[in-house]
């Protein structure tokens, strides 16, 4: 007979925090930087903002204080809020040039009547830390070296971070977005130790997704529609990452519904899971442009 205290606890998975692989990813990055400036290399990692959005200003900050607590230089271009798309492409045909600057980060959103994946799209893929440019993304597809998306690159290191094995496992992602959900699938599917999963990716084409999601050992929500993810579609003791968020002003709202802890074996914690790894994967392609550009 269970105790009573079993039959009223509901169960709760281990939490998954991002926060102590952002840490292990920025140590990392840290004395590789080190390293460089040993050499006579000052790693830089060059911004550009457009507007006055003060939510992208802070990001921007954020990012800037770490680059130098890290040891990169940061040089920074503001463009005001009327910019034109050929002054944006003039700053980064700049940044592109100068030998200084190893990487470029354009800070997303810009203000409407510009195009950011034009922008993107100039950027010069060696010095793209987003590993979003095409040509990166083309490199991902064939496996050969480059920088990779971001918030794909953090959500394989939590894993592999909190020893949870990926190889030959049941892998489905709700979301095929060129941000996360596409990245990411190619990402897993590679044939590597901390990937090398059977990936499924579910969307809004596969009417019956629960389906799918409902037989994963590794569920990653990457939909950015809050509360998608309900217990229903999780299978007991799976791995549920939450990669899909939304804001309603300063409130995040997750793809995750939190009473997914009580079906799941582990999960990414409402807040301070999928996020702080991303951070640090934009730190690690800065690093790994200016190693390369250097040889
Ligand atoms: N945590 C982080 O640090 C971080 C970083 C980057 C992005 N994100 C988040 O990741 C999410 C995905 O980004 P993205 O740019 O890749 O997304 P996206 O381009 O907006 O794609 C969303 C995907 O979700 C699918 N989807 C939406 N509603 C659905 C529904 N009701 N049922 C089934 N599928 C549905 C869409 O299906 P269709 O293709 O059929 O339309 C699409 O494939 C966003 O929430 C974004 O905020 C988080």
């Amino acid at each position: 007979m269970p105790s009573t205290d079993e039959q009223t606890t509901p169960h709760t998975a281990t939490m998954l925090p991002g926060q102590p692989v952002a840490d292990a990813v920025l140590a990392d990055v840290a004395e590789r930087v080190a390293v460089l400036r040993a050499a006579g290399v000052v790693p830089a990692l060059a911004t550009v903002l457009v507007g006055d959005d003060d939510a992208s200003a802070g990001y921007i900050g954020i990012k800037q204080r770490q680059a130098a607590q890290l040891g990169f230089a940061s040089p920074h271009r503001h463009l005001p809020a009327d910019a034109t798309q050929e002054q944006l492409h003039e700053v980064i045909a700049a940044f592109n040039a100068d030998p200084a600057v190893h990487g470029i980060l354009v800070q997303y959103p810009v203000p409407d009547h510009l195009d950011y994946d034009a922008a993107l799209q100039r950027i010069d893929p060696d010095k793209d830390v987003d590993g979003m440019h095409p040509l990166n993304l083309g490199r991902l597809a064939l496996g050969l070296p480059g920088p990779v998306p971001c918030t794909p690159a953090g959500i394989e290191a939590l894993l592999a971070h909190h020893g949870i094995p990926v190889s030959g496992r049941e892998v489905v992602i709700l979301g095929r977005g060129a941000t996360l959900g596409r990245p990411l699938a190619t990402l897993l599917a590679q044939k590597r130790p901390t990937a090398n999963a059977a990936v499924t990716v579910v969307h809004t084409g596969v009417a019956d997704w629960p389906r799918y999601t409902r037989r994963a050992d590794i569920l990653i929500a990457a939909a950015g529609v809050p509360g998608i993810i309900q217990p229903e579609h999780v299978k007991t003791g799976a791995v549920v990452i939450g990669g899909g968020v939304r804001y309603a002003g300063r409130r995040l709202l997750p793809d995750v519904d939190e009473a997914c802890a009580e079906v799941a074996g582990a999960i990414t914690p409402r807040v301070g899971g999928v996020g702080p790894t991303t951070v640090a994967m934009l730190f690690r392609n800065a690093v790994a442009a200016a190693e390369r550009q250097v040889g």
